[in-house]
This record gives structure tokens, C-alpha cells and sequence, in this order.
């Protein structure tokens, strides 16, 4: 599948197959993936615990909290605690250093001594605040992201799942102090059909995007729009006709009670 095409087809999926086990290879994939997205200053504080349902301790197992759509932890085969390791900041000055020697960064002949004499003091005074919420969690999106799309290469569903309890699931799980997790990602076999009910409303192009300055609207191009629906990058807008039988049909197929909001 073309890459446009992987960005259009994309969804959560929030409906899993529940005795259908995910390969450990398929997960490797998707943090191979990850592993390579780019970071500021290549810090790379992205990091994970990926629990397995079948093999993973009961005391894991009920260390994933996550109060909205919780049904999903429970359908899931597979669920991957993402964090951001802040400490890994505390390598940055080495990080700069491999950039420089793999020719990623700088040229010529006293860039060494830049880098050490210019560029790493700069970082090191401001290192402490490099460990807030900001570039970090960035990075860390950019590797979540590539990882999905990993996911959905290879015929899984994910959902992420935000939650309050990050700090109490850091400590159930173990998590060194400088752990701060981001969010949970439900993966597994999708009992969703794959449009999961048409691409997913979205802001209009115009209020988002500006050109020159704010408050003027980026410009869109109908020629480009159409060119991407050709593509099948962007797609009809959901719901399908029918996806209110098909959610009927998966909550009385996967026992999900109510409303399936919590
Ligand atoms: C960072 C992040 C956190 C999310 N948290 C939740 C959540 O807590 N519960 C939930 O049901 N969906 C959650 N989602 C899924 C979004 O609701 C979903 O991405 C959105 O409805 C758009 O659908 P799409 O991903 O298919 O385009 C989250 C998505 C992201 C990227």
C-alpha cells in the first residue's frame, strides 16, 4: 500500500479481536519503527512496556488504568504503555557528539570544537527544563505515530487511551522516578470492518492552517484535495451508512455493557 493511501486508512480501532493473539514480531515492527523517528538533539526518551494479556502477570495486567473507553484494555491482546524517560536528557551532550561523527550535524574543520565550546554549554544550561513537557513528548508522538502506521501495515488495529493514574501506572509497573508515561495503546486484530466506519471528522483545513501570519488562511488547493482523494488519502468522511448495525453487531459480539464510553 502506498504511504498515502496508509495515512488515509488509518483509525483507531477501538474494537479488537479478544482471542486473537498479536505475533511479538508484529510489535518489534512497530518499535523498530518508533526507534527511528527523528528527536530533537537525537535525545530519544521515547520508551515502552509492551504487556502481552496472555503472558503478563495479573499484578501488570490491573496496573493498566485508563478510565475512558476502559473496555478496549479489556479486548485487547496487546497493550503498549508508552513513557517518555526523561533522564535521557541527562545524555544529550553524547547524543550531539554521535550526530556530529555520523555527518548529521555540522561540517568542516572546527566543529568539534563548536559543538563543545558553543552548542553543549548552551544545552546544558537549559537541561533541567528540557526535561518539562514539551520537545520531548513531540518526539515521542513522532515515534507513536510511525509505530501505528507499523501497526496498521501489518493488519492490526491500535487505539491510544490517555489517562489520569500515569503516575500510579509508573509506579505498578516499576518505572524508574524519571519515567513520566504518556499513554496507552491498546493493539490487536481489528473486529471492525476496515473503513471502522469512514475517516474521522476533522476542523476545516482553513481554520487550522495559515499562511505569512495568523488569521490568514493556508490556502487550499481543490487540485491537490482531488489528487489526494485519488489517492485514497483522503477519504469519505464517517459514518458509513451502516455503522450504527455494525457498533450494534460488536457490542453484543464482544459483551461490551452500555454505552461503550467508558
Ligand atoms: C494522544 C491520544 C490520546 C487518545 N486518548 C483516547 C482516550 O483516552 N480514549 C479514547 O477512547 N480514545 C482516545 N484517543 C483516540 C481518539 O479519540 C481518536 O484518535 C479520534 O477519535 C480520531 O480518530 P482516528 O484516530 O480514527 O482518526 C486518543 C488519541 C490520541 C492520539
Amino acid at each position: 500500500m502506498e504511504l498515502r493511501e496508509v495515512i488515509g486508512r488509518r483509525r483507531s480501532i477501538r474494537f479488537l479481536l479478544p482471542y486473537k493473539p498479536v505475533e511479538p514480531e508484529k510489535i518489534q515492527r512497530m518499535l523498530e519503527a518508533a526507534r527511528i523517528a527523528s528527536h530533537w538533539g537525537n535525545v530519544q526518551s521515547l520508551r515502552a512496556v509492551v504487556v502481552f494479556k496472555d503472558s503478563a502477570s495479573e499484578e501488570v495486567r490491573n496496573a493498566l488504568l485508563a478510565p475512558i473507553a476502559g473496555f478496549q484494555i479489556r479486548l485487547a491482546p496487546v497493550v503498549i504503555v508508552w513513557y517518555v524517560e526523561t533522564s535521557a536528557v541527562d545524555e544529550q551532550s553524547d547524543r550531539l557528539r554521535e550526530l556530529l561523527k555520523a555527518g548529521a550535524l555540522g561540517f568542516g574543520e572546527g566543529k568539534e570544537k563548536a559543538l563543545e565550546e558553543q552548542i553543549i554549554p548552551i544545552f546544558e544550561s537549559i537541561r533541567e527544563q528540557f526535561k518539562e513537557p514539551g520537545l520531548n513528548e513531540v518526539d515521542c508522538g513522532q515515534g507513536i505515530a510511525q509505530a501505528t502506521l507499523m501497526a496498521f501495515e501489518q493488519g492490526l488495529g491500535t487505539c491510544c487511551l490517555g489517562t489520569p493514574h500515569g503516575e500510579q501506572i509508573r509506579q505498578n509497573l516499576g518505572l524508574p522516578e524519571t519515567a513520566r508515561v504518556l499513554l496507552l495503546q491498546t493493539v490487536g486484530y481489528p473486529a471492525e470492518s476496515p473503513d471502522a466506519g469512514g475517516q474521522r471528522p476533522r476542523q476545516p483545513f482553513e481554520r487550522l492552517f495559515h499562511m505569512n501570519g495568523f488569521g490568514k488562511a493556508f490556502p487550499r488547493s481543490q487540485e491537490v484535495v482531488d489528487e489526494l482523494k485519488a489517492d485514497e488519502m483522503l477519504q469519505a468522511p464517517a459514518p458509513t451508512e451502516w455503522r450504527e448495525e455494525e457498533l450494534e453487531y460488536l457490542k453484543k459480539a464482544l459483551d461490551v455493557k452500555g454505552h461503550g464510553l467508558i
